[in-house]
């Protein structure tokens, strides 16, 4: 028997093992501050502390900055939206903007650009998406993961997973996909732990 083969046959390297992944995970952790912040996990327990996340990140958001929401039919992607909204200093009622696909808001603190593309799969030239993305507002789409190449090269993703034990429970992730979008993320979890 070789020695790891002895090893993975006792118990003590079992647990030896588990400590050593504790040990990394702490100081993967603890290393670098803002690491900690990169693949960012939230639990939201109900509705409102879905909409207050959200809420965090219309404060911190900058104009340029694009948000990508990505989960199922009815896993909280327009009530998010209607969180970040609130966050700019929007008080108009969002809309779904499912039949619209786009709809523009310029009562807040910068433009919100509210989409939603999930009844479209062709001719997203014809949208002009580059000119909200690169534009002077904050955009946020709804299915954005569907748009492929047509999606910028640097955008913020979240994504909403409902709890399979808990109706009113949602898991929301952060995905960075560039500088900018890591900023934001950085931004909002700051924020958000100091809150
Ligand atoms: N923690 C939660 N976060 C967001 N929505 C929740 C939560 N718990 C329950 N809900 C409900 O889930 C539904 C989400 O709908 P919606 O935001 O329109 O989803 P989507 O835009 O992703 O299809 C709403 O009816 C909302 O009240
Ligand atoms: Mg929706």
């Amino acid at each position: 028997m070789d020695f790891l083969a002895f090893c993975r046959s006792n118990k003590f390297y079992v647990r030896l093992q588990q400590s050593y992944f504790e040990f990394l995970q702490k100081t993967r952790y603890t290393a670098k501050r803002e690491s900690k912040w990169r693949n960012m996990m939230y639990e939201a327990k109900d509705e409102e502390a879905t909409k207050q996340f959200a809420f965090l990140l219309g404060q911190a958001a900058k104009a340029g900055d694009v948000v990508v929401l990505t989960g199922d039919l009815g896993a909280g992607k327009t009530t998010f939206s209607k969180g970040i909204a609130e966050g700019l200093g929007i008080t108009q009622m969002i809309k779904s903007p499912t039949y619209t696909i786009i709809r523009e808001y310029t009562q807040g603190r910068l433009p919100f650009y509210h989409m939603d593309v999930y009844r479209i799969t062709t001719g997203y030239d014809d949208l002009g998406l580059d000119d909200y993305f690169e534009g002077d507002g904050l955009t946020v789409v709804e299915w954005g993961n569907q748009l492929g190449k047509w999606l910028p090269e640097d955008y913020l993703e979240v994504i909403i997973k409902k709890d399979p034990n808990d109706v009113a429970k949602r898991i929301i992730a952060l995905a960075p996909h560039g500088e900018k979008g890591s900023a934001l993320s950085v931004k909002l979890m700051k924020a958000w732990s100091e809150n």
